[in-house]
C-alpha cells in the first residue's frame, strides 16, 4: 500500500539520516517544509519535500491535508503500561490526605496493586493492557517502551512481561520491553532486603534472560529503594545476561545514581527531578539520554526536572509519559508535549524534539523512528486544521489529531 500526503502545511522534524539526537541549542531548532508532501511506501518513508516539486507521483490512496500539520509520532520511551486494575479510590483519597497506611488499608498503594496483578490472569491482563495500548496509538505513539515491575514475584514479574511480548507480536507498534526490578520490596523479604536482592540477581534475571523476554533491565536507585551498592550489584547481573540499563534516579535525591548508571553504560536516566552540577557533568560524557516525565510530577504535585538546567548545559532532553496506575494514570503524549511547555518552560521545539527524536534514541529506536527521514518507518500524525505546530502545546487537553499512520497503517 502506498500513502501519498499532499498540501501539507508544514512538514515538521524533517531530518537526514544520521542524527540520532538533539542536544542544547539545537533542541531549539525543528526544521520543517512548508506547504509539502510526504510519500509513504508499505511501512516505510520514501519521499517529502515542497508541493512544487511532487511531480507526478501518484499513490494508491491520497490523503489531502490542507490546512493541517504533519509531524512524527511520539515515542514514548517510558511507561508501566501493563497492570491491573485503576487506583481512582486511592487518588480520592490522597486529596483528602489519608495517610499510605490508610490508603493501603483501603487497598491502594504499589503492594496491593502487586497483589491485583498475582489474581489476574495473563489474559485478562493481556486485554486490559491492549485497552491502554490502543488508546495511546489513536493519541499518536508510534513506538513504545514498556516496564514490568508491579508484578514484584517472579511468576507475577514473568507474566507482565509475556503480556508485554504478546501485545509486541499482536500490534503493529514498536514495543521495547523492560524488566523493571520490583517497585517494592515484597512481603516475604520484608527483614531482608539482602535475600530479595540475592533472588533477582540468581534467579528472576537468569529466568527472565532465558526466555529472552526483555531488551533492557531497569530499578529505582533512590532514597528509600535500592541503594548504590544494591543498584551497582543488580545492573551488573542485567549486564551479565545481555540486559541494557536504564535507571529510575534522582526523584527524591541526588546521590550518586547518575554516576552509577553511566559507570554501567545506561542508555537513559529517568525522572531527575533533583540534580546536582555533579550529575550534569556525569551525563555530559555519556551517551545516556535524561528523561523527564512531566505527567507523573504534575499528577502527583511534586517538583519537575529542571529542563533548562539540562538543556541549557548542552545536554539532550526526552520526555516520556511513565504511563503507570499509581503516580500517572495517562498515556497521553500530548499533554506531557504540553505539560513540559507550561510547567517545565521549554519552548514548544524542545519540547516536540524531547518527544520525537531524543524519544526514539532513549529506547534505542533512532535509526527508524522519531523524525520525517527518508528510509524510517512511516509514523506520523495528521492534525487537525490548526494554524502551527505551537499550536499543538499551545491548547493543552484538546485533541488535536486527525489521523494517526504507524508503520505505514492508518491507525483505526
Ligand atoms: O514509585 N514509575 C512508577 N513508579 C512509581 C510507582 C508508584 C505507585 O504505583 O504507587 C513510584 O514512584
Ligand atoms: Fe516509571
Amino acid at each position: 500500500m502506498s500513502i501519498l500526503i499532499t498540501n501539507i502545511k508544514q512538514l515538521v522534524q524533517t531530518r537526514t539520516h544520521g542524527i540520532s539526537k538533539v542536544s542544547g541549542e539545537e533542541m531549539n531548532e525543528l526544521p520543517l517544509i512548508e506547504n509539502a508532501y510526504l510519500l509513504i511506501e508499505h511501512d516505510t518513508i520514501v519521499e517529502y519535500g515542497s508541493m512544487k516539486n511532487i511531480g507526478g507521483i501518484i499513490a494508491e490512496k491520497t490523503i489531502d491535508a490542507t490546512g493541517k500539520i504533519v509531524l512524527p509520532a511520539w515515542c514514548d520511551s517510558h511507561t508501566h503500561l501493563v497492570y491491573a486494575g485503576s487506583r481512582e479510590q486511592e487518588f480520592a483519597d490522597k486529596i483528602i490526605g489519608l495517610s499510605a497506611e490508610e490508603i493501603s488499608s483501603r487497598g491502594g498503594g504499589i503492594l496491593n496493586a502487586a497483589e491485583l496483578i498475582k489474581n489476574t490472569t495473563e489474559d485478562d491482563l493481556y486485554d486490559q493492557a491492549v485497552v491502554r495500548l490502543k488508546n495511546v496509538m489513536q493519541l499518536g505513539t508510534g513506538a513504545i517502551e514498556i516496564k514490568s515491575g508491579y508484578g514484584i514475584t517472579l511468576e507475577s514479574e514473568l507474566k507482565i512481561l509475556r503480556v508485554i511480548k504478546r501485545l509486541k507480536q499482536d500490534f503493529n507498534i514498536l514495543v521495547r520491553p523492560t524488566f523493571l526490578v520490583s517497585l517494592a520490596i515484597p512481603e516475604v523479604y520484608k527483614d531482608n532486603k539482602a535475600g530479595y536482592i540475592d533472588e533477582v540477581v540468581n534467579t528472576i534475571i537468569p529466568e527472565i534472560a532465558r526466555e529472552q523476554l526483555v531488551k533492557y533491565i531497569d530499578l529505582f536507585c533512590d532514597e528509600g529503594y535500592f541503594t548504590l551498592e544494591e543498584t551497582d550489584r543488580i545492573l551488573e547481573a542485567g549486564v551479565k545476561h545481555s540486559m541494557v540499563p536504564k535507571l529510575h534516579v534522582n526523584k527524591f535525591s541526588a546521590v550518586g545514581g547518575v554516576a552509577l548508571g553511566i559507570k554501567h553504560n545506561a542508555r537513559s536516566l529517568d525522572h531527575l527531578e533533583q540534580i546536582k552540577p555533579k550529575d550534569i557533568k556525569a551525563l555530559k560524557d555519556s551517551r545516556a539520554m535524561p528523561v523527564a516525565l512531566p505527567a507523573c510530577s504534575y499528577f502527583s504535585n511534586a517538583p519537575y526536572t529542571p529542563a533548562r538546567t539540562i538543556i541549557d548545559s548542552g545536554l539532550p532532553l526526552a520526555i516520556a509519559s511513565d504511563y503507570n496506575p499509581g503516580t500517572s494514570p495517562s498515556g497521553n503524549m500530548n499533554f506531557v508535549v504540553s505539560t513540559a511547555c507550561i510547567k517545565m518552560k521549554m519552548t514548544p521545539e524542545e519540547s516536540i524534539n524531547a518527544a520525537t527524536i531524543n524519544g526514539a534514541y532513549a529506547m534505542g529506536a533512532h535509526k527508524m523512528f522519531g523524525s520525517i527521514t527518508r528510509g524510517k518507518k512511516a509514523n506520523v500524525i495528521i492534525t487537525k486544521e490548526i494554524p502551527d505546530y505551537k499550536y499543538l502545546p499551545y491548547a493543552f487537553g484538546e485533541n488535536n489529531i486527525d489521523t494517526v499512520i504507524i508503520n505505514g497503517i492508518i491507525v483505526e
